[in-house]
């Protein structure tokens, strides 16, 4: 049985420390659980809807959104990019992102934190994590 419906929300920061958590707590609302991916473009919720803030997301880190399998990022400042965090290996999401690397700790693959592009087994040489539809709305990323 697949569980998309969690009910922890774990969000794993790379970067900021203490204060990075603290936003990350303020930055837990509503959620609205499940989300189709029929396409290869991944979605993280309803158009409009609030993801992170702009602040929590380091350069060059990011943040994983487990509860909607998503991980952002901001490979450059002002640059932000977010894809489907279920690891192309065996679906876990991944776990953390710095220095421009997205990092599965379950066996150790990792991906380019600007394109999603695998570069590190297990995951298959040559995939991508599938990029997630996101806009910048003042210092709120939503969902686009
Ligand atoms: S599930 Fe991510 S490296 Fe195995």
């Amino acid at each position: 049985m697949s569980e998309d419906l969690r009910p922890d929300r774990r969000i794993v920061f790379q970067g900021l420390g203490a204060l990075g958590v603290a936003a990350a707590l303020a930055a837990c609302g509503g959620g609205s659980g499940g989300s189709s991916n029929a396409g290869s473009t991944a979605t993280a919720g309803k158009a409009g809807e609030k993801l992170a803030s702009t602040a929590e997301i380091p350069v060059g880190g990011g943040i994983v959104l487990t509860d909607r399998h998503v991980v952002i990022t901001q490979p450059t400042k002002g640059d932000f990019k977010a894809f489907s965090s279920k690891c192309l290996h065996q679906g876990f999401d991944v776990s953390e992102v710095k220095d421009g690397t997205i990092t599965c700790t379950v066996h150790g693959s990792t991906y380019d934190a600007a394109t999603g592009a695998v570069t590190g087994p297990p995951a298959p040489s040559g995939g991508k994590l599938p990029a997630v539809k996101i806009k910048v709305d003042g210092d709120s990323i939503v969902a686009a």
